[in-house]
C-alpha cells in the first residue's frame, strides 16, 4: 500500500498533478482543500463570518466527503472563506480524522492539500511538494477566469493569491511549507504534462 502526499500553493498545478496521478497509479485521490472549502461554504451559506470559530467547528464536525462534489465549493469567495476557517485550529482538528482514514484505506491514496506530508500523513511513502512563481500562478487563475466568461484584473488576482499565500504559510497551526523529506517540484515553466511526467518518474523512482 503506497500513500503519495501532495502539498503546494494555490494554482502551483498540485490538484490536476494529484488527479491524474491517481488516475496513472489506480489509487484513490482525495483533494483535502474541499473539506476547508466546504466548512466556509456551510458559514457563507448561513450568513456566518468565517471568521467565528465556534460556528466553524461545529460545520467541520458534520462536513463528510459526500459533499465534496458540490460545484459551490469552486466559487472564489468560497475559498477565500476556506482560507480564513483553516487557520482554526479547532476546525483542523475536527477534519483530521477524515483525512487518517481515507490515507490510511487498503490499497494507500493520493492526498493533495497544505499540511499532508508535514501533520496528515508525516510517513506517507512519497511526499510531493509543487509550487510556481506568484506571478505565474495569477496568470494561469486569471486565464481560467476569463476562460470561465468571468471578469477578472490580472493584479486583483494576483493581490488575492499572495494574500492566501501570506494566510496559508504564517498561521500557527499546520502552517504550509515543504515537509523535510518532499521532493520540490517548481511547475513555472512546466506544462500540466511535463509536471506529471516528472511526478511519475519520481514516485517510481521511490516506490518501484
Ligand atoms: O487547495 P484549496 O485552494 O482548495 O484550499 C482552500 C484552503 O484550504 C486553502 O487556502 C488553505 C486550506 N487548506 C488547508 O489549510 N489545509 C489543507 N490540507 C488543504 C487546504
Amino acid at each position: 500500500m503506497s500513500v503519495i502526499a501532495i502539498d503546494g500553493t494555490l494554482a502551483s498545478g498540485k490538484g490536476t498533478l494529484a488527479k491524474c496521478l491517481a488516475a496513472h497509479m489506480g489509487l484513490p485521490h482525495l483533494d483535502t482543500g474541499k473539506l476547508y472549502r466546504a466548512v466556509g461554504y456551510a458559514l457563507l451559506k448561513a450568513g456566518h463570518s468565517p471568521d467565528n470559530a465556534g460556528v466553524a467547528i461545529a460545520a467541520a464536525q458534520r462536513v463528510n466527503l459526500d459533499l465534496l462534489s458540490d460545484p459551490a465549493l469552486l466559487h472564489d469567495d468560497v475559498a477565500s472563506a476556506a482560507s480564513k476557517v483553516a487557520v482554526i485550529p479547532g476546525v483542523r482538528a475536527a477534519l483530521f480524522d477524515a483525512q487518517k482514514a481515507f490515507a490510511a484505506q487498503d490499497g494507500g491514496a493520493i492526498l493533495d492539500g497544505r499540511d499532508i506530508g508535514t501533520v496528515i500523513c508525516p510517513n506517507a511513502d512519497v511526499k510531493l511538494f509543487i509550487d510556481a512563481d506568484p506571478e505565474e500562478r495569477a496568470r494561469r487563475r486569471y486565464d481560467e477566469l476569463i476562460s470561465l466568461g468571468k471578469s477578472a484584473d490580472y493584479d486583483t488576482v494576483l493581490a488575492q493569491l499572495k494574500e492566501r499565500d501570506l494566510r496559508d504559510s504564517t498561521r500557527a497551526d499546520a502552517p504550509l511549507k515543504p515537509a523535510d523529506d518532499a521532493h520540490i517540484i517548481d511547475t513555472t515553466d512546466l506544462s500540466p504534462d511535463d509536471a506529471l511526467a516528472r511526478a511519475i518518474v519520481l514516485v517510481e523512482a521511490i516506490i518501484g
